[in-house]
C-alpha cells in the first residue's frame, strides 16, 4: 500500500501543471483553492518514516507529511519527544525525564531542556519534535507518567509552556501532546476515560489551557482513548468546542499514531492530520466527500492548518533559514546534569548528607547500571551513561572493587536474559532487572571495609503498559533483603545508609523510610544521571527539587486507586491493546474507567480531606534552612499579586521553590478543594543570608471553579486564604484576601 502512495503521489508530481501556485506564508487559501481533492486528501494523512523510496527523515524518525514539490510544500518531518530526539541509528542526548523537569519547579530549568532538545531535533533535519507529554498524574501506576510533569494542572501547564517557549526558540515545533484524558497506558487505543465535565475542565484540560495561555505550540496532539464515549479524535466538543473556541488554539491539531478510524468525523471534530496514516484514509477522504458524510470545508480546514504548519518549518524555510551552529553534545550533557540536579527531591537526611570523600559500598544493580529515561516513545539512543559508581569515583570516593565487579557482570547477564526472553525492542526501550541477593557473608566483609552504604533502587516503565501495584509499586522482597541486611550491618558499626531512587514514578516509601539515613528522589535523570547524583550526594549541588505529586502511605490511600487497572498483568508488550471484551476479561478499568474520585486527585484529596501521606506535593529537604517574612496579597484590576521574601539562614547557598496556594469560598459549589496550587516560583541561588522578594501575579480568574450546570467559571465572593510555600500541607505563611464582588466567566460553549 505503501508503494503505491508513492507511486501515487509520483504520478501526481509529474503530471501536474507549471501554472500551480508555490506555496508562501500569504498564499495558502490560493493554494488550498488549486490543490484537487485527492492532493488535499493526501496532505491531511501522513506516513510513517518506513514509506519505502521516500524518506527524508533517518530511521526512527516518527512520521511525515506528505511533499507536492509541484505547489513547492516539502514534508514535515516529525521526531519523538520528550526527553530528547528519538532516533536509531545515531545517538543523541537523554537529558532528564519530564517528572524531574516538573520537579525543579523552574520554568527556566524547562525552557533550557527545550532549547537543547530544540537544537537537536533541528540539527537531524527535524520540523516538530512530538512532546512535551503533559498528561496530568491522575493515578501513580500509570506506565508514561515519567515523561509527564505532575498531579496538578498549574505545575504541568507552565512547565509545558516553558519546554514549548524554549524548544520554540530554535526555529522547531513541538506537540503539546495527549490532548486529554490519556491518564493510563492499559488499552490506551480503546479505553473509555469517564469523567464529569467539571473534572474535565478543572484537571485534564486544564494544563493544556493554562500552556496555551503561556505557548503557542504549533500542534497539540489528540490522544488515542475514548473520553465520555468519544474518541477524542473524533470529538467536536472537545477539539473545536474547548481547544479551539474556548482556548483559542490556532495550531494544528495532530491525531496520536492511532491507524484509521471514522476518518470523516476525525477530520469534522477538529483532527486535521491523521497519523501514523494509511492510504485506505485517504480513500476514505474521498468516498467521503463523495457520499456526502464529508464537507468540502472540512477538508479544506485540516489542509489549511497542515499548510500552516509546513510554512513554519525548517524544511519550508530552509532557504532563509539562518541555521544556528551545530549541537555541541558537550556543552549538552553539561546541560543534562545540571537539570537532573536541580529536579532531584532529597526526600530524608538524618546527618547523613552531604557526603564527604570516604569508602563507599555501592549496592543495587542500577548504581552500576543507571536508568537514564523509560521506554516507548520517550526512549533516546544515548550515546553513553554515566554510573554512579563512575561519578563517585570521579568525586574523590573509593567504591568497593568486589561488589563492581559482581554487579557488573549480573547486570549484563540480566539484560541479555531479559532481551532475549522478554523480546524487547532495543529500539524503544530497556527491560527492568530484579535486584540481585547478596549474600550475608560478603555484605559483612563489604562493610567491614566502608566508611558508608550507598543503594540505589530502579523502576523504569513505558508505552503501552501500566505499571502493577505488587510487582512495582511495592518494594520487591529481594530489594527489602538487601535494604534491611545492609541498614542492620552499617547502623550496628555506626555507619550511614543512603537510598537513591532512580525511579519512573512513585514508588512505596512509608514502609521501609524509617531504615536508611537519606533518600535521594533521582528519578530517572538522563544520560548525566550518575554525575548529578554524585552532586547532590556530595553536595556539590545543593537539592531544590520539589515533588510535583504525593507519595502516598498506601497505594489504596488515593482517591479513585480501584479505578485504574493496578493489577492487569499483561503477558506481550502490546496486550494492553486488545480490547478486552474480545478476551472476555471484566472490562471495569480497561474498557472504561470511571473517575470516581473527580476533581479530588493527589494533594487535593489528601488536604481535603486531613489524610496523611507519606511525602507531600511540594515536599523535599535541602542542606540549608530557609525563613519566610513580609508575606503581601493584592487584587489589582483583574489581577492577584502575591510576594514573600525569602531569606537563607543556614550555612551554605541554595535555592527554594515557593508555591502559592489558594483556598476559596464555596460559592455557588458543593464542595470544593481545601487549597489549590495558583501560582509558583523559585528564587536564584541564594547564598547564606541573603534575601530575595519571590512575586507571582495571576488572574483572577484562575481563582474560578468550574460551574458545569452553567458550563461557566465563577469566582466566588467571600474570603480567601493565601499560603506561601512549596509543601501543600505545611505552608510557611498565609494572609487573608477578600473579593467583595465575584465575576462569572462564562464559556463559550
Ligand atoms: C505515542 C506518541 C508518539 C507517537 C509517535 C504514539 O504511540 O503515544 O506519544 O509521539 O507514537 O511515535
Amino acid at each position: 500500500m505503501k508503494t503505491k502512495l508513492l507511486l501515487l503521489s509520483c504520478l501526481l508530481m509529474a503530471t501536474s501543471l507549471a501554472a500551480q501556485p508555490k506555496l508562501n506564508e500569504k498564499n495558502i487559501p490560493e493554494v488550498v483553492k488549486a490543490m484537487s481533492p485527492r492532493e488535499k486528501a493526501l496532505l491531511v494523512v501522513g506516513f510513517n518514516n518506513a514509506c519505502e523510496g521516500y524518506s527524508p527523515g533517518l530511521p526512527g524518525t516518527a512520521g511525515l507529511t506528505h511533499p507536492f514539490p509541484q505547489y513547492g510544500i516539502p514534508s514535515v518531518v516529525m521526531m519523538d519527544g520528550p526527553v530528547g530526539v528519538r532516533l536509531e541509528d545515531r545517538f543523541t542526548t537523554c537529558f532528564p525525564t519530564g517528572l524531574l523537569v516538573a520537579a525543579s519547579w523552574d520554568r527556566e530549568t524547562a525552557a533550557r531542556v527545550g532549547r537543547g532538545i530544540g537544537q537537536e531535533t533541528l540539527d537531524m533535519g527535524g520540523d516538530v519534535i512530538l512532546a512535551p507529554g503533559m498528561n496530568l498524574l491522575r493515578n501513580p501506576l500509570n506506565g508514561r507518567n515519567f515523561e509527564y510533569f505532575s498531579e496538578d494542572p498549574l505545575l504541568s501547564g507552565s512547565i509545558a509552556a516553558a519546554y514549548i517557549n524554549g524548544v520554540q526558540e530554535t526555529g522547531i515545533g513541538t506537540s503539546a501532546k495527549h490532548f486529554a484524558a490519556n491518564n493510563q497506558e492499559t488499552n490506551r487505543l480503546d479505553g473509555d476515560a469517564r469523567m464529569d465535565t467539571r473534572t474535565l475542565r478543572e484537571l485534564y484540560t486544564r494544563g493544556f489551557e493554562i500552556c496555551l495561555r503561556e505557548s503557542a505550540p504549533w500542534t497539540v496532539m489528540a490522544s488515542y482513548n475514548y473520553l465520555n464515549g468519544e474518541y477524542t479524535q473524533e470529538s467536536y466538543g472537545l477539539l473545536t468546542g474547548i481547544l479551539r473556541k474556548d482556548f483559542g488554539y490556532e495550531g494544528l491539531v495532530v491525531t496520536d499514531w492511532t491507524g484509521k478510524r471514522n476518518t470523516p468525523l476525525q477530520l469534522h471534530a477538529g483532527s486535521n492530520l491523521l497519523m501514523g496514516g494509511t492510504y485506505s484514509q485517504t480513500e476514505h477522504i474521498l468516498a467521503s466527500l463523495e457520499d456526502g458524510s464529508l464537507a468540502m470545508e472540512d477538508l479544506d480546514f485540516a489542509a489549511t492548518k497542515v499548510l500552516e504548519l509546513v510554512t513554519k518549518s525548517v524544511s519550508f524555510r530552509k532557504k532563509d533559514f539562518k541555521a544556528p551552529l551545530k549541537t555541541d553534545l558537550e556543552a549538552h550533557a553539561a546541560l543534562a546534569r545540571a537539570t537532573a540536579a536541580e529536579g532531584m527531591v532529597l526526600l530524608k537526611n538524618e546527618g547523613a548528607l552531604p557526603l564527604s570523600p570516604s569508602k563507599v559500598a555501592l549496592f543495587g544493580v542500577y548504581s552500576y547500571d543507571l536508568l537514564p529515561g523509560g521506554n516507548g516513545a520517550a526512549f533516546v539512543n544515548c550515546p553513553y551513561v554515566v554510573q554512579v559508581n563512575e561519578a563517585l569515583k570521579g568525586a574523590g570516593f573509593s567504591t568497593d572493587p568486589g561488589l563492581e565487579k559482581l554487579y557488573k557482570g549480573y547486570a549484563a547477564f540480566a539484560e541479555a536474559d531479559l532481551t532475549l526472553n522478554h523480546k524487547v525492542n532495543v529500539h524503544v526501550g530497556r527491560p527492568q532487572k530484579p535486584e540481585l541477593e547478596i549474600t550475608r557473608s560478603l555484605l559483612e566483609r563489604v562493610e567491614k571495609e566502608a566508611d558508608v552504604a550507598v543503594i540505589t533502587l530502579g523502576r523504569v516503565s513505558g508505552e503501552a503498559r501500566d505499571r502493577i501495584l505488587g510487582k512495582d509499586f511495592l518494594l520487591q522482597e529481594e530489594e527489602v533483603n538487601l535494604l534491611e541486611n545492609v541498614c542492620e550491618l552499617f547502623h550496628a558499626a555506626g555507619k550511614k545508609v543512603v537510598v537513591v531512587l532512580n525511579v519512573c514514578g512513585v514508588v512505596e516509601t512509608a514502609s521501609w523510610k524509617d531504615l536508611p539515613d537519606a533518600i535521594l528522589c533521582a528519578w530517572l535523570p538522563g544520560e548525566e544521571g550518575g554525575n548529578a547524583i554524585a552532586d547532590v550526594l556530595t553536595g556539590r549541588v545543593n537539592p531544590s527539587g520539589r515533588l510535583p505529586m504525593t507519595f502516598p502511605l498506601d497505594y489504596f490511600d488515593i482517591a479513585g486507586a480501584e479505578d485504574f487497572p493496578y493489577n492487569f498483568v499483561s503477558e506481550k508488550a502490546n496486550e494492553s491493546a486488545v480490547h478486552p471484551e474480545r478476551r472476555g476479561m471484566d472490562p471495569k478499568n480497561i474498557s472504561y474507567t470511571d473517575y470516581t474520585e473527580g476533581i479530588y486527585v493527589g494533594y487535593r484529596h489528601f488536604v481535603t480531606r486531613g489524610q496523611a501521606v507519606s511525602y507531600p506535593f511540594g515536599f523535599g529537604l535541602s542542606y540549608t534552612t530557609f525563613a519566610y517574612s513580609r508575606p503581601t496579597v493584592k487584587l489589582s484590576g483583574q489581577r492577584v499579586t502575591a510576594s514573600i521574601t525569602v531569606t537563607n539562614t543556614g550555612a551554605v547557598a541554595g535555592k527554594e521553590a515557593v508555591g502559592i496556594y489558594v483556598h476559596a469560598p464555596l460559592g455557588s459549589f458543593a464542595h470544593k478543594p481545601e487549597r489549590e496550587l495558583r501560582a509558583f516560583g523559585k528564587t536564584r541561588l541564594l547564598q547564606p543570608g541573603e534575601s530575595q522578594v519571590v512575586e507571582c501575579s495571576f488572574p483572577l480568574r484562575d481563582l474560578a471553579s468550574y460551574n458545569e450546570a452553567l458550563s461557566r467559571w465563577e469566582t466566588a465572593k467571600g474570603s480567601y486564604t493565601v499560603y506561601f510555600g512549596a509543601n501543600c500541607q505545611a505552608p510557611a505563611a498565609s494572609l487573608p484576601l477578600k473579593l467583595s464582588k465575584g465575576k462569572n466567566y462564562t464559556s463559550k460553549r
